[in-house]
């Protein structure tokens, strides 16, 4: 006789059937992958901690100094393109194995500009000068380089960088920035000092083409033992400088840099020797903010040679991201927290200003 069936018990449950159990596991497992994804999503969009600094934020606070930068590199974003060559001397083939230091010569697309975040700002106002150069190797490898001409850099920290933009960032109600913020910034940071003293003291020039253009952040050179030698290197101008005071730059207008640099260009290629300086031991590759001692020995890596000025709207290296990390095998970043910034802040910027040209091009094409 067959067991009585307890009838104040519901019936036992019937077992699951295999191929629910793996519809269940493979929805779990559906919505884990999601979870995660919008988690890193909302993490990497800083949204998960809102006073973390992204480069999206720093080109936000970038964007907030006067002027209209759509379209347009967020910082140094006035400019001008060139082309031109390298003609390698051979000689830093000691110190590092990149093939654009092998004797020979290699073509340059680069870019003057003014360090403003207003693309129509007046050249009188921009007391940063910059040259930004790509050049090519014929093996494809390419060394990149942003330069100022400034000595040092204002800040050593992304961070500090951060702090000193939103300082300038410029009030709508005066159309300046406020001065209380910019004074307050630099009290509450000494290492500006060296920075300071250079633009309250450097005489102003009338020209691009007489300016030394330092790369500021450390680098290093690997050799084919293998071994690292950290360096900085400058652009040291062939042309003697040309001052004036910046009342009488300002009154020949608001493009005298593009006119003078195009008028000389009318006359002959410009010409900069590429110098590398090498450290002493404890002397800071972390730090931009400090320069070092006068007497490291250096090393001429060979010329640069410009030869002919595009506007930017159409020239060639409108649509480069001079990224200070694109380098050559034989070249590497050093321990500067700036660099890895800097790459990632240019590519925001990059790919923003890309964005909006491609959107305004769509939009004039669908006027027509
Ligand atoms: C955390 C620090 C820095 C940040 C966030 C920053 C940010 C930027 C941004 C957003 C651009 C425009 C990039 C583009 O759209 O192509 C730019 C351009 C530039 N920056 Fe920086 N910068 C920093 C430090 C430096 C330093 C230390 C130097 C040293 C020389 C420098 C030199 C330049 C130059 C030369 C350009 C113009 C490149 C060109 O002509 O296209 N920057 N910077």
């Amino acid at each position: 006789m067959p067991p009585a069936r307890d009838t104040a018990s519901p019936p036992p449950a019937p077992p699951p059937r295999p191929g629910r159990t793996r519809q269940a596991a493979a929805f779990a497992l559906i919505a884990a992958v999601c979870g995660l994804s919008a988690t890193a999503f909302a993490y990497t969009g800083g949204w998960l901690s809102p006073d973390r600094l992204t480069p999206a934020r720093i080109v936000d606070a970038l964007s907030d100094r006067g002027g209209d930068p759509i379209g347009h590199r967020r910082n140094h974003s006035k400019g001008i393109c060139f082309l031109g060559t390298f003609e390698a001397s051979g000689a830093g083939t000691a110190l590092s194995t990149a093939s654009v230091l092998a004797r020979g010569s290699y073509p340059v697309v680069g870019r003057f500009a003014i360090a403003t975040g207003d693309p129509m700002a007046a050249d009188a106002s921009g007391r940063v000068r910059s040259l930004a150069v790509r050049i090519v190797a014929p093996d494809g490898q390419e060394w990149r380089s942003g330069m100022n001409n400034s000595p040092v850099f204002v800040v050593a920290t992304p961070r500090a960088f951060y702090e000193q933009t939103v300082a300038s960032e410029v009030d709508p109600a005066t159309g300046h920035p406020d001065p209380k913020a910019l004074a307050h910034f630099f009290a509450t940071h000494p290492e500006s000092a060296p920075f300071l003293a250079w633009a309250k003291t450097a005489p102003w020039t009338t020209s691009f083409a007489d300016q030394q253009y330092n790369s500021l952040n450390a680098f290093r050179f690997i050799d084919a033992s293998g071994a690292s030698h950290p360096v900085r290197w400058s652009l040291v101008p062939t042309a003697a400088p040309q001052v004036e005071p910046v009342a009488a730059l300002a009154a020949k207008g608001p493009d005298f840099l593009e006119q003078d640099l195009k008028a000389r260009l009318a006359r002959g290629p410009l010409t900069w020797h590429l110098v590398a300086t090498l450290a002493a031991p404890g002397d800071p590759t972390d730090d931009a903010t400090k320069a070092w001692p006068a007497d490291r020995p250096t090393v001429d890596l060979g010329t640069l040679e410009v030869t002919t000025a595009q506007d930017e709207a159409t020239g060639a290296c409108r649509d480069i991201n001079y990224d200070p990390t694109i380098l050559p095998t034989g070249i590497a970043p050093s321990d500067d927290p700036l660099l890895a910034a800097r790459s990632a802040v240019y590519a925001n910027s990059f790919d923003r200003r890309t964005a909006e040209l491609a959107r305004h091009a769509t939009a004039a094409g669908s006027a027509r």
